[in-house]
């Protein structure tokens, strides 16, 4: 087989801002943000469910927005406050809404969690979700195969109930 390592472009360097941390790293230009975290930083919160934008499971916040974050390349993120679910927890606290998944017994395997988490940040963060029914539809793209909506929405409502409050 013919070898084309020779024509590859180089590896860049890349800073990311990474829950609250500069990290720097060598990458391939064509890294995505989600092997970037998981591969390079060891930051395995975040899940490959698909790899193709159709499950969720790599759900960060970028700028407190969600992303699909292997829908995007780690040098295209240089800018941005990125947060996984490692970053969530503050002095020794779960973040409310990982709390809430407990309390709610939101969640089966788990292999979605990180995902629905952050997507329920970022859900809360964008303001839309007015209705039980724009709840099911913004949280639509992150897939549980555990089935454990019902519980997810309680979550949802509860960190919408908190947001409104403050
Ligand atoms: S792994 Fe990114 S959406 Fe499925
Ligand atoms: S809890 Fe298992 S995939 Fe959601």
């Amino acid at each position: 087989m013919e070898n084309n390592s020779a024509s590859l472009p180089p590896k860049q360097r890349v800073s990311l801002r990474i829950n609250g941390a500069e990290r720097q790293l060598e990458l391939a230009p064509w890294t995505s943000l989600l092997d970037a975290l998981r591969e390079h930083l060891g930051l395995t919160g975040t899940k490959k469910g698909c790899d193709h934008g159709q499950c969720g499971a790599c759900t960060v916040l970028a700028d407190g927005k969600r992303i699909n974050s292997c829908l995007t390349l780690a040098v295209m993120q240089e800018d941005k406050d990125i947060t996984t679910i490692e970053g969530l927890a503050k002095d020794g606290e779960l973040h409310p809404v990982q709390q809430g998944f407990i309390d709610h017994d939101a969640f089966q395997c788990g292999y979605c969690t990180p995902g629905q988490i952050c997507s329920v940040i970022g859900l809360v963060n964008e303001g839309k979700a007015k209705t039980l029914d724009d709840i099911r539809d913004l949280m639509s793209g992150n897939i549980c195969r555990c089935g454990a909506y019902v519980n997810i929405v309680k979550v949802v409502q509860e960190a919408l109930e908190r947001s409104t409050a403050q």
